[in-house]
């Protein structure tokens, strides 16, 4: 039995006019390399695309997760860009490679991974979500929607093959050892909801259905936590499987039109709607987003990629994009204050330690009357 791995692994290694969008160039060199890597066996087929600033290298191959050749690709292949980013002054050229040295797998190097193992079905239907200026727990709202929502996926309802439901791999993503925990829906779906609602905190990482069938992969690569300091956001990917005893991909497709609201929105630092869009507005532009999120759907056929199809890149999503725009700008009038800004141990930004350490002397356990000579109004009224 031969199995299909599905590795989608991206970095922002430079962006144009800021952290807008991939340059052409990048692509060119990525495409370059990948399609080396496929005439010397290391990968069966690959697509190169991005989400904003972060380029995506969408591969298939039958190594397995975690594969050290499949993964020293990616990243050879990003820092090759991140020489070109820098020799062309393309801005934070290198931002998310972290390590100077490759050490077998990218986790804990910098950039991102999801990916997926199996036997692949008749006919394979993916859709490859790729988010830009947020964090992994983005998906935990719409994912949670696909597999435990029948007001979402009217197959938990009617669909029979859907109907013993589906279990979570839940990680905590604040401990510094990858942590998980299995849960089942609908059974414990309150207990999964207490969970997934710290989107900070409890992230996504496999959906499998009852019966064991892998049907959802996330990435959950938290950057500013790996590099213990703030350089750049956890935009996060994930790998979902449609169709014949899973959610439709128009099930899959229908958790992406509430633009909730994410955190990573400028500077790492604010909330926003999540925008569904269509690769050609994969780019953002007003206070650097909103956040956004592209789908691109596939055929996987004996290891090779059939396909895009742009699956945003239609007037159905429109009045989702409307809405989450008339959301964004509502927030945005919020200014510095929360809950646009979000809460001090969530910013990847943040002043407040200073501002509070040049004021720590000032804090007085009593209320404070400003001194200064009071004015006598009945005085000057004569
Ligand atoms: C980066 C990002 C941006 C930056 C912001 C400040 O992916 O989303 O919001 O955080 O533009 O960038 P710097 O610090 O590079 O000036
Ligand atoms: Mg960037
Ligand atoms: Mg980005």
């Amino acid at each position: 039995m031969v199995e299909t791995t599905i590795s989608v692994i991206k970095a922002d290694i430079g962006s144009l006019a800021g952290h807008v969008i991939v340059p052409d160039f990048l692509f060119e060199l990525a495409r370059k390399e990948l399609k080396a890597a496929v005439e010397k066996k290391i990968i069966q087929d690959f697509h190169v695309t991005n989400a904003g600033d972060d380029l995506e290298f969408i591969m298939t191959h039958n190594k397995g997760e975690n594969n050290e050749e499949v993964h020293r690709l990616a990243w050879e292949t990003f820092m090759k860009g991140t020489e070109l980013a820098r020799e062309k002054k393309i801005y934070a050229a290198g931002q998310d490679m972290l390590a100077d040295t490759f050490s077998g797998n990218v986790k804990g190097m910098g950039p991102g991974s999801a990916e997926m193992t199996f036997e692949e079905r008749r006919s394979e239907p993916i859709a490859v979500f790729m988010a830009d200026k947020t964090e992994p727990g983005a998906f935990n709202l719409p994912l949670y929607k696909v597999y435990a929502d029948p007001f979402n996926t009217a197959g938990l309802v009617i669909d029979p093959n859907l109907h013993d439901g589906f279990r979570f791999v839940i990680q905590d993503i604040m401990k510094d050892v990858p942590c998980f925990i299995e849960m089942k829906c609908p059974e414990e779906s309150y207990d999964v909801l207490a969970l997934l609602g710290s989107t900070g905190k409890y992230t996504i990482k496999k959906v499998y259905r009852n019966d064991g069938m892998i049907t959802a992969s996330v990435s959950t690569d938290k950057l500013h936590a790996v590099a213990g300091k703030y350089v750049g956001k956890d935009d996060p990917v994930a790998i979902v499987r449609a169709h014949s005893g899973l959610p439709a991909m128009g099930e899959v497709l229908e958790a992406f039109t509430t633009p909730h609201l994410v955190s990573g929105w400028m500077r790492g630092s604010h909330a926003g709607p999540l925008l569904p869009v269509s690769l050609k507005d994969s780019r953002c532009t007003r206070f650097d987003g909103p956040p956004r999120v592209v789908a691109l759907g596939f055929q996987v056929s004996n290891g090779k990629l059939v396909g895009p199809v742009d699956l945003f890149d239609d007037v159905a999503f429109d009045i989702s994009r409307q809405r989450g725009m008339e959301v964004a700008d509502y927030l945005r009038r919020h200014g510095p204050f929360q809950p646009h800004r979000l809460s001090d141990d969530q910013m990847e930004y943040t002043t407040l330690p200073k501002v509070l350490t040049r004021c720590k002397s000032r804090f007085i356990e009593e209320e404070i009357v400003p001194k200064g000579k009071s004015k006598d109004h009945s005085d000057s009224a004569e």
